[in-house]
């Protein structure tokens, strides 16, 4: 089933007035829509699906860690395979590629031979907030040392060609927001031109709230375009952080997966209210059995049922369908039983065909 533009064929309970239409038109026109990195969940294959049913400027994929070596291209591609496909995903969204690591010198350089591949951008990821990571001195560790962030973005900005956006995605800190605007600074003055900003500290977790004005504070810091992440989940969460934090800009995460029309309707202008979360699963059904095939082609047997597992749970939050395909789903071990489920569960009759 094409999906591009299935929101359209939901029935809608707003009225699409002229007037409404180009007010959503215009508000498109100056905001952007951002897909957020999120190792182990959101793959090539669920940001193939999230970015067909649409709404994103552009996506980051998970972080590519740099530890000393010189990574060959594969490892670049396994990441990113829409490098194979001038950096965009099928449906023609691009997708930039984040490094995480602390040695300036190797990241420059591992930065170097991915801009070879042609990636629509580079991310540098000072965020993650996983022990692992950050006892070899990774993401949000380095939050605690600015001149190092600043070293870092200028050699990774000088190593590759000025046509390759290069980002950096930060937390408020490690601990509290002493050093926020110091470290936002750093990675300003040393060449990020964008800067996302998810709107907590290391220790906060992904624990809410977050502190969407302090993303305010960051863009009053610094002259590049700063980017509202954390936190939201729905059309009215979306207004509420760019009121708060006063930035246009959002980038979309575990919201994006539990919702895979948020980025759509916030597109178009329509508010929760006037959601149909019946029909929209109904659409979802494809999606949900092309994401199943497409895990099936890519992980081990084994490892599939728990791929998408992961998503439907977050599918919980939005859709009364996928809680009734997640009590089928929660037991089952194994691919053909998947395979079994989803093809007596699931309604739309292309859908079942197909499986
Ligand atoms: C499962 C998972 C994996 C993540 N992996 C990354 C990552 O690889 N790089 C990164 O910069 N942020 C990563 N993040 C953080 C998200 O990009 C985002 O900043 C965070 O989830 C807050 O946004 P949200 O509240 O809208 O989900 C991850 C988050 C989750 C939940």
């Amino acid at each position: 089933m094409k999906q591009d533009g299935l929101l359209d064929e939901l029935p809608s309970r707003f009225s699409k007035t002229a007037w409404g239409r180009i007010g959503a038109f215009c508000g498109a026109l100056w905001m952007r829509l951002l897909l957020a990195p999120m190792e182990g969940l959101a793959d090539d294959v669920l940001r193939d699906i999230l970015t067909r049913i649409g709404g994103y400027d552009w996506g980051v994929t998970e972080f590519v860690r740099v530890s000393g070596t010189l990574l060959p291209a594969r490892a670049f591609r396994r990441i990113c395979p829409e490098l194979e496909r001038s950096s965009r995903t099928a449906a023609g969204t691009p997708v930039r590629v984040q490094l995480l690591g602390s040695d300036p010198g190797c990241l420059a350089d591992n930065a170097g031979r991915l801009s070879e591949l042609g990636p629509a951008g580079i991310d540098l990821n000072f965020g993650c907030p996983a022990p692992t990571v950050n006892r070899h001195r990774g993401g949000a560790a380095l939050l605690e040392e600015p001149k190092l962030l600043h070293a870092i973005t200028q050699a990774v900005r000088r190593a590759v060609s000025a046509e390759i956006p290069v980002t950096a995605k930060m937390r408020l800190g490690v601990r509290d927001t002493a050093l926020t605007l110091d470290c936002a600074r750093a990675l300003a003055d040393g060449g990020a031109e964008g800067l996302v900003v998810h709107a907590r500290t290391k220790a906060d977790g992904y624990r809410p709230p977050a502190h969407w004005t302090w993303i305010g504070r960051v863009a009053e810091a610094v002259a590049i375009p700063v980017v509202a992440n954390g936190e939201v989940w729905s059309e009215a969460d979306w207004r509420r952080c760019r009121a708060e934090s006063g930035v246009t800009d959002v980038m979309l995460g575990r919201g994006a997966v539990a919702d895979p029309f948020l980025a759509s309707r916030i597109r178009q202008g329509l508010p929760d209210s006037g959601r149909d979360p019946g029909a929209e699963w109904r659409c979802l059904e494809s999606s949900v059995l092309d994401f199943w095939q497409q895990v099936g082609r890519k992980v081990a047997a084994r490892h599939a049922p728990g791929r998408l597992k992961q998503w439907v749970n977050l599918l919980r939050r939005c859709y009364p369908g996928a809680q009734a395909l997640w009590t089928q789903l929660r037991d089952a071990r194994t691919a053909p039983d998947v395979s079994r489920i989803l093809a007596v569960s699931l309604v739309d009759p292309a859908a079942r065909l197909a499986a």
